[in-house]
């Protein structure tokens, strides 16, 4: 079942909606127009809402750590903001330390996308489109650009990207959800667990910027290929997770084929008390674990106090400066291809 409410509105007076996917077990994920953000994810027999969010847009149009957008045109790192494709150099816009990150200055979390098809069933499904125009942030070509939210009765949360471009480009789309499977209220993630399906990751300087080796984790901290807590990773020593105050890093998702669309298991972050467990499955190369290092107190939906540690980002994503880094997996998007990448969260209750 799908419903449509009024969010409310932005401040040139534009309409923000709240589509509201609801599978037949009753279980509901709200997304809204501002952003593609996923700004509810609630299991009504647990009473839990999965997701960190707000209720208003003014409390999101004030929010710095696009807490559950849809982040573009390149989610991450570009070194500098620049890159060049074929021999033409391309400088965006630089918003962190010199460096451009999750799109630049004005990337695609504070834009309203269109509601552009909504399938009504017991696996309803919205979606949501944006054009990106020629220059935008700095990036070349005119990027048409579709994500697609579903919600099936396996309470798996899938969602996929198109885009097509008019000139040369990278694209680089995230979902950039803190999660937290205690509750959205429930503070720090510490004890919740985590397994990773990637034996390798990149290690990066201090501005989060790889050095462009791909590493095996084992024997490191940066080894999660057994059950690990949080607190763990957030309070390791090692001076890569020091100087991000915890984790925030990409790992390289194993299996990675460039010309395979299909999606590959990439983490399972679980709450031992509950029993209660987050699939994570992605067909792009890398995800980005972020324990919320730098999320200040706020506060959020209901009455919630956030702050840093409340939640988790599994954010899948080409590796931070691919456009850079010729070894890594490639962002280009070239004028007569279509992208296409999928990622879903899939939770699963005792
Ligand atoms: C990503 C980055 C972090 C931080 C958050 C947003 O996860 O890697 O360093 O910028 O986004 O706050």
């Amino acid at each position: 079942m799908i419903t449509r409410n009024r969010f409310g509105h932005m401040p040139d007076g534009t309409q923000v909606e709240a589509v509201t996917l609801e599978n037949a077990t009753g279980n509901q994920a709200v997304i809204l127009s501002l952003g593609a953000t996923i700004q509810k994810w609630y299991l009504v027999k647990e009473s839990i809402d999965l997701v960190l969010g707000f209720g208003s847009v003014e409390e999101y149009l004030g929010d710095a750590h696009y807490i559950g957008r849809t982040v573009g045109r390149y989610a991450n790192r570009i070194a500098k903001g620049m890159f060049s494709i074929d021999g033409d150099n391309h400088q965006v816009s630089v918003n962190q330390n010199g460096n451009c990150l999750h799109g630049g200055e004005s990337g695609f979390h504070n834009r309203i996308w269109d509601i552009t098809d909504i399938q009504d069933s017991d696996t309803p499904s919205v979606t949501m489109s944006l054009t990106s125009p020629d220059g935008d942030q700095g990036f070349p070509g005119q990027l048409q650009t579709q994500v697609t939210f579903t919600l099936d009765n396996d309470d798996c949360l899938t969602i996929h990207y198109e885009a097509s471009t008019d000139k040369d480009t990278v694209y680089n789309p995230t979902q950039h959800t803190y999660f937290n499977i205690c509750g959205q209220e429930s503070g720090e993630v510490h004890n919740q667990q985590v397994r990773l399906i990637a034996s390798q990751y990149t290690p990066a300087n201090d501005q989060g910027i790889p050095t462009g080796e791909i590493r095996a984790t084992k024997g490191s901290p940066f080894d999660l290929s057994e059950l690990r807590s949080l607190a763990d990773l957030i309070q390791n020593s090692h001076p890569e997770i020091l100087a991000t105050n915890g984790a925030d890093h990409n790992w390289c998702v194993d299996g990675f084929e460039p010309s395979q669309s299909e999606q590959r298991l990439a983490a399972v972050l679980v709450d031992p008390k509950s029993g209660r467990k987050l699939i994570t499955r992605t067909s792009m190369p890398g995800l980005q674990i972020y324990t919320a290092n730098f999320l200040g107190q706020c506060k959020g939906k209901q009455g919630a106090e956030y702050g840093p540690f409340h939640g988790v980002c599994l954010e899948s994503q080409f590796y931070p400066n691919s456009p850079n880094e010729p070894a890594f997996p490639s962002p280009v998007l070239r004028k007569e291809q279509k992208f296409k990448s999928t990622t879903s969260y899939q939770i699963v209750t005792k």
